[in-house]
């Protein structure tokens, strides 16, 4: 197997700053396609957080003028991360959430900034770095999405590029005004360019010029072209279909694993769920939650957003309440899904309990805890957290949507007979169909054999990044096999 080399773009990468999957894929690719012959380093931005978690640095380059102020090209580590990261304190000197300003809105210069990340990934493609000139640069949704087209734009030979979507819904729109700034050339405004909808369309472009476009899971891979789930952008990605693929995102299974975890009260693993009781017993103390070890108890860990479908739990709570279950939510965003959570479980103490914030330890913790994990998403181009329930013997209950239906398989009859159930399902996605499925969840818990048998199949899943890492490494060989770009 000849190595190969990869370079990735990312503005997230756990764990060192994150605000969601990207930051999880972002930080456990490389060290997948690591058995796979391929190294991979990864360009992120200089926050804060990486310059502090940044082992080994090394300044690589020092320019004057770039993107409005002096910045530096760091290499160096972070644990078993290789990385480069964009010194621009211009730019990126901000601590906290890397898109937003403490006031909670996006910083007014993310065009600048984001472009800046995607310029500095093209340079690098083009052999700004002598000791890493990579086979193929590899961008991650639309902060990193100008890669490709800066390359194509730069008119010289250069490495094979792939863009991988995490999420459609966000696509980095920003106005015509400022295309000289961020050193994109007139004429590439135009609708087979960089041009989307009258403005400069970050994403757009990408997917227009990446030799080969990914996306997270086969279903959303389908769902992003047709014309409800391609939020604009079916057209294009119709055209490009040829050039797209769908392949399923892994966990990281030692960080994720309950035989090991440190965040969690017991320890545990297929042949020993009994001492999963200790977890759920702790969990139902840390929310409040009635001590009765056989009451059905549903969790959910999430960003609270109109795409994970929060607000139809909400709505699905007098089933929840009516039908004697409990439910833990750890979950912060939306302000006002935020404060109705905690005003139902203000109202219904010892029945719902919700965190409100971001919580690591308390996501391993309900992982472990809860008897299945309520995912009701409107789309969802993959998810993590129905991944990590499957290997935490916690059932996932989700909508048939994205890499939701590609990674749960329904506890119907026939598949419980055969031993492929490892969850429950349910479309469209609405309160009552959500409630529906609360239900038979609920009913098949009450046959404890059953349920433990879809707890051992859940848990038996390959959830782990190998094969899945194989399939991107298979994919920048046959890239690199066509002839030069
Ligand atoms: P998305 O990226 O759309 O938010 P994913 O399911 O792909 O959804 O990834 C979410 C990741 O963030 C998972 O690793 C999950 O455990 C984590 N997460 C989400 N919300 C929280 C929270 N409030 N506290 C801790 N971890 C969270
Ligand atoms: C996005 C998607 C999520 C996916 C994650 C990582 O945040 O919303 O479904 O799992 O990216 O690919």
């Amino acid at each position: 197997m000849t190595s190969l080399r990869v370079l990735s773009v990312a503005s997230e990468i756990y764990p060192i700053i994150k605000t969601g999957g990207l930051a999880d894929v972002a930080g456990a690719l490389p060290i997948a396609l690591r058995a796979e012959g391929v190294e991979m380093r990864t360009l992120v931005p200089g926050y804060p957080d990486v310059l502090n978690a940044l082992a080994k640095a090394e300044g690589v380059l020092e320019w004057q003028q770039f993107f409005g102020g002096t910045i530096r090209l760091l290499s160096g580590s972070c644990g078993e991360l290789d990385l480069f990261v964009l010194d621009a304190p211009h730019l990126f000197a901000r601590p906290g959430n890397p898109y937003l300003s403490p006031e909670g809105k996006d910083w007014p210069d993310n065009g600048l900034r984001f472009a800046a990340l995607s310029r500095m990934a093209a340079n690098i493609g083009l052999g700004a770095v002598q000791d890493f000139v990579p086979d193929v640069v590899h961008a991650h949704d639309w902060q990193a999405a100008l890669t490709p087209a800066y390359l194509h734009y730069s008119g010289r030979p250069r490495p094979r590029t792939m863009i991988t979507v995490h999420n459609l819904a966000f696509q980095g729109r920003f106005p015509q005004s400022m295309l000289a700034e961020i050193g994109l050339p007139p004429d590439s405004f135009n609708m087979y360019g960089v041009e989307y909808y009258g403005d400069i369309g970050f994403l757009k472009a990408g997917l227009r010029f990446a030799d080969i476009i990914t996306t997270v899971s086969p279903t959303y891979a389908v769902e992003i072209q047709s014309d409800e789930g391609s939020m604009g952008l079916g057209g294009l990605l119709r055209d490009r279909s040829g050039d797209l693929r769908g392949i399923l995102n892994g966990i990281d299974t030692n960080v994720w694993n309950p035989a090991t975890d440190p965040a969690i009260a017991s320890r545990y693993d297929a042949g020993d769920l009994d001492s999963r009781a200790a977890n759920k017993s702790a969990l139902q103390r840390r929310f409040g939650l009635e001590q009765r070890p056989d009451t059905f108890l549903l969790g959910v860990i999430s960003r609270l957003s109109w795409q994970k479908g929060l607000d139809l739990l909400l709505e699905a709570i007098p089933t929840v309440l009516a039908d004697d279950m409990q439910l833990a939510v750890l979950g912060s965003g939306d302000a006002d899904l935020q404060e109705r959570y905690r005003a139902a479980a203000q109202a219904n103490g010892g029945k719902i309990g919700a965190v409100i914030g971001y919580d690591e330890e308390l996501a391993h913790q309900i992982q472990a805890g809860s008897d299945a994990l309520i995912v009701p998403s409107r789309f969802e181009p993959c998810g993590l957290t129905q991944l990590c329930a499957l290997r935490y013997g916690a059932v996932p209950i989700v909508s048939r949507m994205g890499g939701l239906e590609d990674t749960v398989t329904e506890a119907d009859t026939a598949a419980i007979a055969s031993g492929a159930a490892t969850g429950f399902k349910f479309a469209p996605v609405t309160t009552d169909n959500l409630a529906a499925a609360l239900r038979r969840a609920h009913a098949v818990f009450g046959d404890g054999p059953t349920w433990r048998t879809i707890q051992d199949n859940g848990m038996r899943t390959d959830v782990s990044w190998r094969d899945r890492a194989r399939r991107y490494a298979d994919l920048y060989r046959e890239m690199i096999a066509l002839a030069p770009a």
